[in-house]
This record gives structure tokens, C-alpha cells and sequence, in this order.
């Protein structure tokens, strides 16, 4: 593909998500969006700095963001910045956009709903009783009428799993850093709150990204708020969980199971107690995943309104950290 002269508009989107393989498919998914966006692969030595106006990455070389002069938008492929944020040399001046997609939010809320059904029905004393070849008929304690819900982080993806877990029947809460209104959906915000939502919690859904204010969030402290033989799902990010607090609270039985997707650090280490605690099911970080299709459309979409003079949604704000 000819490369534009320098003095050209930039028109370059660079990507760098899902390995250089993908590269045809974002290319035919964004051909069909926004045929005038040129799009290449993130270290493509024919780009001129110059020429850059978008990228759309996950986990970017730290230092490289800072290379293009012209870049107006950085999007990242997942509903997550910290992978970005963490650069820093990061461009201060460069608005990033989260992955709004649909598709990200139902991945994660579908994963939700797979977590709090493998809680009630007890999914891991299956999975243990399959792989010893066990007969283990057991009753369930309880239904999704009797089981409350409570959900850490209200934004469009713990709104959505919202609405489905409250199509499962279970009765279902929600918590937000600041006050905020989910249709349907009984509220509660802010730190001085979470003693009271925890302790309403039968299984608690953490979709909370990593910021200063949610490290080390679900800890020893925290998890004695939980009703005793509470469940976890982890679906936001592995920092928000101190995981030895979590191992003891797990074998001492103040927490009866945890289903977890996300880990610090990741790839989990093959020694972690995580992978072989029989009450956890852990997952490879696999909850959130929208097609290249869907994210090009949501990318497109921004892209397309910001050359009309529309502020992008969903955009990083440095003060909350997310
Ligand atoms: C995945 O964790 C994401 O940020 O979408």
C-alpha cells in the first residue's frame, strides 16, 4: 500500500491486538467502516511517525505511544486502560478511548453469569467428582431467589450482567465508587458503604478496573464483611484481590468458592495455590472477548464521530484512573 507524503492528513490507524496474524482481519473489518483509514500493523517500518492518527493496541511496547506526533486517538482493545496507563512515557495530551463494544460487555456478563451459577450449584465439587470418577449426587443450598448478588463496579458491563443475572432470578445489588441510577437495580456508593454491601453479598461479582483506590480492595478486611460461605467472581482485574487473604478466607470457609479470571500477575504461575485450590476455578483471562468485527465497528464508530467534532465516550479520565 503507497504510503501517503508527509504533508498528507494523517490517516493511519497502527494496531497492535492479537498478534500480527490478525492484521488481514482488522484491515477487511475496518475496509468496510472507514475505507479512507489505512491500516497497519504497529511496528510497520513504511509508517511515517507523521501519518498516524489512531491506535488501537493491547499491552503497547511502553515508550512507543509517544512516537507520532499527529496520533488524536489511542483505543484499547479491551475494556481496560491500565495496560496502557502503566506507560510512563505515555502522550499526557492523547484522549484514550475503552472498548465499549456490545459484544466485550455481553463476553463479561455472560462469564458473570457462568461464575455465579457455578457458585450456587457448586461447579468445582463436580469437576473434582468427574475427575475422580466419583458418583457425587448432592443437593444444591439454595436458588437464585434465595441468593443475593451484589456487584462491584456499575459501568456498562456490570450493568448488562446486572439484567442477566436478574433474569437467572437471583436477587441482585449494585455498588459504584460515586452515586449513580441502574434502572431496576438497588444501588449503593462509595467506600463508606462497602461494609453493608458486602454483608448483603452471597456471591460477589468484583468488575472493578485497577486504580490506586481498588489494589489490595478485596482483602482479609473486606472479605470478613461477606456473609460466611460467600462466593467470589472475579471478572476486573487480578490487583483488586490480595490472594493470600483469599487462599486463607477460602480455608478457614468465610468464603465458600471463588471463580476467578483475572490474576497479578499474569500468565498465573504454575506454582500459584490459585490452580490448585479445590475451591476456585480459575480461568485464563478469557471472560472479555469481542470480535475483531465488533471492535472495529466500535472503533469506526468513535472515529467517524470525532472527524464530525463529537467528544468520544468512554474515555480514560487520569483523576479516577480509569
Ligand atoms: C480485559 O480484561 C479487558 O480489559 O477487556
Amino acid at each position: 500500500m503507497p504510503m501517503p507524503p508527509s504533508a498528507a492528513p494523517p490517516d493511519v490507524l497502527l494496531v497492535k491486538s492479537g498478534g500480527p496474524a490478525s492484521l488481514p482481519e482488522w484491515r477487511q473489518a475496518f475496509a468496510a467502516l472507514l475505507p479512507a483509514l489505512r491500516v497497519h500493523w504497529w511496528d510497520d517500518p513504511a509508517v511515517p511517525a507523521e501519518a498516524v492518527a489512531y491506535a488501537l493496541v493491547w499491552e503497547p511496547v511502553p515508550g512507543w505511544l509517544g512516537h507520532f506526533p499527529n496520533l488524536r486517538i489511542i483505543f484499547s482493545s479491551g475494556a481496560g486502560v491500565d495496560h496502557i496507563t502503566s506507560d510512563p512515557a505515555l502522550p499526557a495530551d492523547v484522549p484514550i478511548v475503552r472498548m465499549a463494544s456490545g459484544e466485550t460487555a455481553q463476553t463479561v456478563a455472560e462469564y458473570v453469569c457462568l461464575g455465579a451459577l457455578a457458585l450456587l450449584r457448586d461447579l468445582p465439587r463436580m469437576v473434582a467428582a468427574q475427575a475422580a470418577r466419583r458418583w457425587d449426587s448432592f443437593e444444591a443450598a439454595r436458588t437464585a431467589p434465595d441468593t443475593r448478588v451484589g456487584i462491584l463496579g456499575m459501568g456498562n458491563i456490570g450493568t448488562l450482567a446486572a439484567g442477566m443475572l436478574r433474569g437467572l432470578g437471583f436477587q441482585v445489588a449494585g455498588w459504584a465508587r460515586t452515586e449513580r441510577h441502574v434502572d431496576g437495580i438497588p444501588m449503593m456508593a462509595g467506600a463508606a458503604a462497602l461494609p453493608a454491601f458486602l454483608a448483603g453479598s452471597d456471591i460477589l461479582v468484583a468488575l472493578l478496573p485497577d486504580t490506586a483506590a481498588t489494589r489490595g480492595l478485596i482483602s482479609a478486611r473486606t472479605l470478613a464483611w461477606l456473609p460466611r460461605g460467600a462466593g467470589l467472581v472475579n471478572a476486573g482485574r487480578g490487583s483488586l484481590v490480595v490472594m493470600a487473604d483469599l487462599i486463607a478466607a477460602l480455608d478457614s470457609g468465610q468464603l465458600g468458592g471463588a471463580v476467578l479470571d483475572v490474576f497479578e500477575p499474569e500468565p498465573l504461575p504454575p506454582d500459584s495455590p490459585a490452580w490448585r485450590h479445590p475451591r476456585i476455578l480459575a480461568t485464563a483471562h478469557v471472560a472479555g472477548f469481542a470480535s475483531r468485527r465488533a471492535r472495529a465497528g466500535y472503533v469506526a464508530g468513535v472515529i467517524a464521530g470525532s472527524l464530525r467534532g463529537e467528544a468520544p465516550a468512554h474515555l480514560y479520565q487520569p483523576a479516577r484512573g480509569y
